[in-house]
């Protein structure tokens, strides 16, 4: 196998061919001054198998017409198999019309993939594991838990995993068997048309517990924001917030710090600074 590292990995490309101790070869990238982006394979791919190492952070539609880029490519120099390794894989979110006339992106995204020749798609925690099946291909999901489990057993003493909303309560149970902690979760509704979030009652079990908060994407950061502040509320004594994908700005993470969370931390999947960040490549290496 050859890993294949695309303009967009944040550094896991390297991890990943080592672990596997396999060759790491760059794909040559540039950008035209109209913006378009120029991909050349630098090697010849017959016969080989690949994995492209592509995450599809912002500029999320730059990076996804990259990775198709190369995925064709590799195709159409007659590479035997290609794994199109997708770290963060963008636009997972919008998986079902949730008002009348929306784009049903996640399908798009999913089937842009299929149909540039990717035979197997390996993607780190998606927003919905069964939302995946609209790739036809093989489908491999990457847990990144353990290393997120090991990195918290050093900071936190009686963790209570809480997770902030029903969609997210399997993440919390792999989390919590991994730290032995009981776990629960928080009812949110967003409303569709203000993106404005409610929230429901923490259980009363969080008081005097450390509060880890888990969630697949962190964004604006008012889910971890409204959740974490209840936690408080209800006498946790402190309050970390796990985003797998972590997409904040600088702004909303201050946000974050002001309301007082303890610790934030966040994956490699894609970049982010000012945070803790755990390296996933090993559990990426696992699956291919
Ligand atoms: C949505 O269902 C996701 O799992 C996250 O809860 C959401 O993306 C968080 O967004 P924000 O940080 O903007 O509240």
């Amino acid at each position: 196998m050859i890993v294949l590292a695309g303009p967009a990995t944040n550094g896991i490309d390297e991890g990943v061919a080592r672990h596997l101790s396999v060759e790491l070869v760059k794909v040559n990238h540039k950008v035209f001054p109209d913006g378009e982006s120029y991909i050349r394979i630098p090697r010849k791919v017959e016969g080989e198998e690949v994995a492209v190492i592509q995450s599809t952070y912002n500029p999320q539609d730059k990076h996804l017409v990259e990775l198709c880029l190369i995925v064709e490519a590799l195709k159409d120099l007659k590479a035997e198999r290609v794994i199109a390794v997708v770290p963060y894989l963008a636009y997972s979110r919008q998986d079902r019309r949730f008002r009348e006339g929306e784009a049903l992106s996640s399908k798009t995204i999913l089937n842009m993939i299929w149909r540039s020749g990717a035979d197997a798609l390996v993607v780190v925690e998606p927003h919905k594991p069964e939302a995946m099946n609209y790739f036809r291909g093989d489908v491999r999901i990457v847990d990144p838990s353990p290393p997120i489990a090991s990195k918290l057993k050093g900071m936190i003493k009686e963790p209570f995993v809480l997770a902030p909303d029903r969609g997210a309560l399997d993440r919390a149970s792999r989390l919590s068997s991994l730290l032995g902690s009981p776990y629960n979760y928080v009812e949110k509704e967003r409303n569709r048309e203000t993106g404005e979030i409610t929230i429901g009652n923490v259980p009363s079990d969080v008081k005097g517990k450390d509060v880890v908060l888990i969630d697949d994407i962190v964004s604006t950061g008012s889910t971890m924001m409204k959740v974490a502040s209840a936690s408080m509320r209800a006498g946790a004594r402190s309050v970390t917030a796990v985003g797998i994908h972590f997409l904040s700005d600088q702004e909303s993470l201050k946000k974050m710090g002001e309301i007082g969370i303890s610790r934030i931390i966040g994956t490699n999947t894609v970049p982010t600074s000012g945070i803790t960040v755990v390296d996933v490549s090993s559990e990426i290496a696992k699956r291919l």
